[in-house]
C-alpha cells in the first residue's frame, strides 16, 4: 500500500484546494491512499518558542505523518503571486531542528498543485515552492502539472465536479503514486 500525504495550504472553510485535496482522496490508484495532515493548528513561528518549548504537538504530527508517508502533495494556494505564508509558516516548522530535515525529507517525493478562482491556478505559488523543496532537498515529480483555474467553476459542495479536470487529477495522481512507490524501492 503506497501512503501519500496531502496537505492543504488553506484554513478557510470554502477552500477550493481543501476541497480539490478531499476530491483526490476518491481518485487515488488502486493499492494507494491519500492521507489529509493538518496545520490548522500549528502556531506562527517563533525561535524563542522553540528553543522554550520545542516544537509545538501539531508540528511534532505533521513531521511524523511526512516521515511515515511514500510522498507529500501539497495543496498550495497562490498569494500574490507567490506561496501563502500559513502552509511556508507550517513546512518551516516542519524544517526545524534543521538536523532532522534529511530524515523528514531528504529524498522524499514531493509535487505541488493548486485551485484557484483566476486564470492561471497557482501556477506562480507552484514555481515558487521549487526553490523551498529543493533546499529541503525532497525528491520533486515533475511529469505532470496541475493547475485548477477558474476555481469558482471546477466546485461544487466541496468537490471538484468538472469532469475533464478529474480525468487530470486521476492521472496527476496516478503519476505521481508510481513515483513514490519507486522511490521505496
Ligand atoms: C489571493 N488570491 C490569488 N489568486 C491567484 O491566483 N493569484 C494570486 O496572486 C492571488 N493573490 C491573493 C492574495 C491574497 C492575500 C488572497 C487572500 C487571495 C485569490 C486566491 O486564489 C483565492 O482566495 C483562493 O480561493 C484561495 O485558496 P482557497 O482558500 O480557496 O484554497
Amino acid at each position: 500500500m503506497t501512503q501519500i500525504l496531502g496537505i492543504s495550504g488553506s484554513l478557510r472553510k470554502g477552500s477550493f484546494n481543501t476541497a480539490l485535496l478531499h476530491t483526490a482522496q476518491d481518485l487515488m490508484p488502486e493499492g494507494s491512499t491519500l492521507v489529509a495532515g493538518s496545520i490548522a493548528d500549528i502556531p506562527l513561528y517563533n525561535a524563542d518558542k522553540e528553543q522554550a518549548h520545542g516544537l509545538p504537538d501539531a508540528v511534532v504530527r505533521l513531521k511524523e505523518q511526512i516521515i511515515e508517508a511514500d510522498g507529500v502533495l501539497l495543496f498550495s494556494p497562490e498569494y500574490n503571486n507567490s506561496i501563502p505564508g500559513v502552509l511556508k509558516n507550517a513546512i518551516d516548522w516542519t524544517s526545524r531542528p534543521a538536523s532532522d530535515i534529511s530524515k523528514v525529507f531528504g529524498g522524499k517525493a514531493f509535487a505541488v498543485l493548486g485551485a484557484s478562482p483566476g486564470g492561471f491556478g497557482t501556477i506562480l505559488a507552484q514555481d515558487a515552492w521549487l526553490s523551498v523543496l529543493r533546499t529541503l532537498t525532497t525528491r520533486q515529480w515533475h511529469q505532470g502539472r496541475l493547475m485548477v483555474a477558474r476555481a469558482g467553476d471546477m466546485f461544487d459542495d466541496g468537490a471538484l465536479t468538472d469532469d475533464k479536470m478529474k480525468d487530470r487529477l486521476r492521472a496527476f495522481l496516478a503519476g505521481f503514486t508510481a513515483f513514490a512507490a519507486d522511490q521505496q524501492n
